[in-house]
């Protein structure tokens, strides 16, 4: 019902739009349902005890520190970790190429503030994040969308789409979410060399390429553009490149602490500072001491194979439970890591009903058209496989094959 308040917000608050899909989740909450529908972490490994043991330690010994107001860039000792890990990797940066985020989602919403115009064009994926459509909404820009299939981004379809101008890109080359499809090396190529010659900025969003359970690991677009640069002389040195990277220890620690990175440029970097100054002054400097403390002693590369295992046979179960209960006409993606897979079921399924069914069967996914901002995806699906224990994905699975199969008969 429109309200008073409705007349009193800025123009740009008409793109802050709650969505039907959310409210038909909220059934999700119910006891009993099986949800495919988020994207959350699986809790049963979050790393308490080691969380609690650092905790305890930094108050101990910097409590001062850890309880007081921070920089803006973050927690320093965090940055020079991150910059020297990346180095490690053949992308040389600096403390000064990483400011530390409160999540990649603030990240973005910077970024959005940085980059976007309203009514320019700005590039993305379609399907993409919803949540970085979120971010991007409240400047306005006006979507350019480009297809992806099974290798990624239809970089064919890519020229004419940036003949268009955009502002900027935003794309996740590795276990995408909505879609688990990760850019093939030729495509990543394909994609840097012409964002290079249309001089277009390219924000690599990275949150899930250490959860690879199967294959080769891929370089990410930063270290391929920062080797572009390099082979064409324009660079000998620190990242000066057109690739900003989000990245986030949400997926590989605890998305509650809500401690992520953006690396780019040092100019950049300065003027996402101010940008951030004015949102939240800093990220909380104590959990950024507990992302550092744990990241120092080495502790992810023990957790992450962790996760990596788990969400490896979830995807299994998974992908067991599709083949015996979904009808043949159906196609799914199969993600070699990551948290989620993408299904398409024909054409006259309109996946936002199936939804309705499938929530009175306490079942749910989100369907496709989420992830599409000019329309689209009406008979995709994501499903997340991180989140729910083999049974249950079992379970729903078959509980959703028996309703897929009920409404091709409609
Ligand atoms: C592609 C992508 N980008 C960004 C985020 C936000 O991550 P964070 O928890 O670091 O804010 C998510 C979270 O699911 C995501 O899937």
């Amino acid at each position: 019902m429109p309200t008073i308040w409705d007349q009193r917000y800025a123009q740009r608050v008409q793109r802050i739009q709650g969505s039907a899909i959310r409210e038909l989740l909220k059934v999700t909450e119910i006891p009993g349902a099986i949800s495919l529908a988020g994207g959350l972490p699986a809790e049963e490994i979050f790393p308490i005890e080691q969380i609690s043991a650092v905790t305890q330690r930094i108050l101990t010994t910097q409590g001062r520190q850890a309880l007081q107001y921070g920089t803006t860039e973050g927690y320093t000792p965090l940055r020079e970790w991150l910059a020297q890990k990346l180095t490690s990797e053949g992308v040389r940066v600096t403390l000064d190429n990483i400011m530390i985020t409160s999540g990649s989602q603030q990240g973005l919403d910077l970024l959005g503030k940085l980059l976007a115009n309203p009514g320019d064009p700005l590039l993305v994926e379609s399907p993409t994040y919803m949540g970085a459509l979120q971010a991007f909404n409240p400047y306005e820009p006006a979507y350019v969308t480009v297809r992806s299939d099974n290798d990624g981004i239809v970089t064919d379809e890519l020229e004419p789409a940036l003949q268009q101008h955009p502002r900027c890109m935003y794309v996740l080359p590795t276990f995408q979410n909505p879609s688990g499809v990760t850019f093939t090396l030729e495509r990543r190529q394909q994609l840097i060399d012409l964002a290079g010659r249309y001089d277009t900025p390219i924000i690599e969003d990275d949150p899930y390429s250490q959860l690879r359970f199967e294959g080769e690991q891929l370089p990410t677009l930063l270290a391929l553009e920062h080797a572009r640069q390099q082979q064409n002389g324009q660079s000998d040195g620190v990242y000066q490149g057109n690739v900003i990277q989000l990245n986030t220890f949400s997926k590989i620690l605890a998305p509650g602490l809500r401690i992520a990175w953006i690396v780019a440029p040092a100019e950049v970097i300065s003027k996402l500072t101010l940008a951030k100054q004015g949102t939240d002054l800093h990220t909380a400097t104590f959990n950024q001491m507990i992302a550092y403390e744990l990241a120092r002693e080495g502790f992810l590369e023990e957790h992450i194979p962790v996760i990596r295992k788990l969400y490896h046979e979830r995807r299994d179960v998974m992908l067991a439970a599709l083949d015996e209960y979904f009808p043949d006409n159906v196609s799914w993606t199969r993600p070699q890591g990551g948290l989620f897979l993408w299904v398409t079921v024909p054409e006259n399924v309109d996946t936002v009903q199936l939804l309705t069914d499938a929530l009175e069967h306490r079942i749910a996914f989100v369907p496709g058209v989420a992830f599409h901002p000019n329309g689209g995806g009406s008979n995709t699906m994501r499903l997340n496989f991180s989140n729910v224990n083999p049974e249950k994905i079992e379970e729903g699975i078959h509980r959703l094959g028996k309703l897929l199969h009920a409404r091709m008969l409609l």
